[in-house]
């Protein structure tokens, strides 16, 4: 199976200065970090706050720039080259937590789902239109007339969310990075998100890197996941192995972390069942 991003020895530190400048102390925020994405398929990264999550995002999208390591996507380095952000900026998406931080509130639907292509001016205004259309319809925003014309406030939370990944699709990524893209939603639709990226995934063959420090929601969706532990990767395989037979007590630490009304009466995997 080939592989669609690779992250190689990533690593990033921070100092920590105190209030007069002076540097206190290191945060080794990423530190050595290697995993590989395949091709169509989703890895979970995940960890608690702080474990240096969004910071891989970060260099994956080249927000930040790595101290070392080396990150290869599609076949092509891209760390440390700058002819690589024009590519990673269309190939690769990114889905954030809160749909109102990454939504302009006073733009209409098709407004903010058109707006990638305006940026990177793709298509005359009928191409977009249609462009609009197809991914509201990928996301099942129907009647997609209807939806588009609307503001964010109002949709609902999850709705608002369809819109944040139809503004994904539209430059028709290879990889999308989904940074808690559920956790701000109403337990009831977050497997209902959840399910449509997974359809998508299938469907359109995109890549997913799925940050989160739910376990519970990490089965629904992918096939592999990396748990990492203050900044480096405590256990990495196939996820149903990784949740079930943890071979690392940290995993099994997380794993027991994950709250439960009755957990004397619920075995490990019980507890990651019930918990979806
Ligand atoms: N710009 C920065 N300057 C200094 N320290 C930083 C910076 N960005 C992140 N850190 C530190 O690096 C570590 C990893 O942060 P990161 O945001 O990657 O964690 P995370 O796993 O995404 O956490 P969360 O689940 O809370 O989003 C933390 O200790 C954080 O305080
Ligand atoms: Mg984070």
């Amino acid at each position: 199976m080939s592989e669609i991003l690779q992250v190689k020895n990533l690593k990033k530190y921070y100092t920590k200065k105190n209030i007069f400048g002076k540097q206190t102390s290191l945060v080794k925020a990423v530190d050595d970090v290697s995993f590989s994405v395949e091709l169509g398929q989703t890895l979970v990264l995940a960890g608690e706050s702080g474990s240096g999550k969004s910071t891989i995002a970060k260099m994956i999208l080249r927000a930040i720039e790595p101290d070392s390591g080396e990150i290869i996507f599609d076949g092509t380095k891209i760390s440390g080259d700058p002819s690589s952000l024009q590519k990673i900026r269309m190939e690769v998406q990114m889905v954030y937590q809160d749909p109102y931080d990454s939504i302009n509130p006073n733009m209409k639907i098709i407004d903010i789902i058109a707006e990638p292509l305006e940026i990177h001016r793709i298509g005359n205004a009928k191409q977009r239109l249609d462009m609009v259309r197809q991914v509201l319809h990928e996301v099942k925003m129907e009647p997609v007339d209807e939806f588009m014309t609307k503001y964010p406030h109002m949709l609902s939370g999850g709705q608002r969310q369809r819109v944040v990944l139809a503004r994904a699709l539209i430059l028709k990524p290879k990889m999308i990075i989904a940074d808690e893209p559920v956790s701000m939603l109403d337990v009831s639709i977050r497997a209902e998100i959840l399910e449509l990226m997974d359809a998508l995934r299938e469907k359109l063959h995109i890549s997913f890197l799925y940050i989160t420090h739910d376990l519970a929601t990490a089965r629904y969706f992918g096939q592999k996941i990396a748990i990492l532990h203050l900044g480096k990767i405590a256990e990495v395989g196939p996820i149903d192995d990784v949740l079930f037979s943890p071979k690392q007590e940290y995993t099994k630490a997380l794993i027991d972390a994950i709250s439960d009304p009755n957990p004397d009466n619920l075995t490990r995997e019980r507890k990651i069942q019930s918990n979806l």
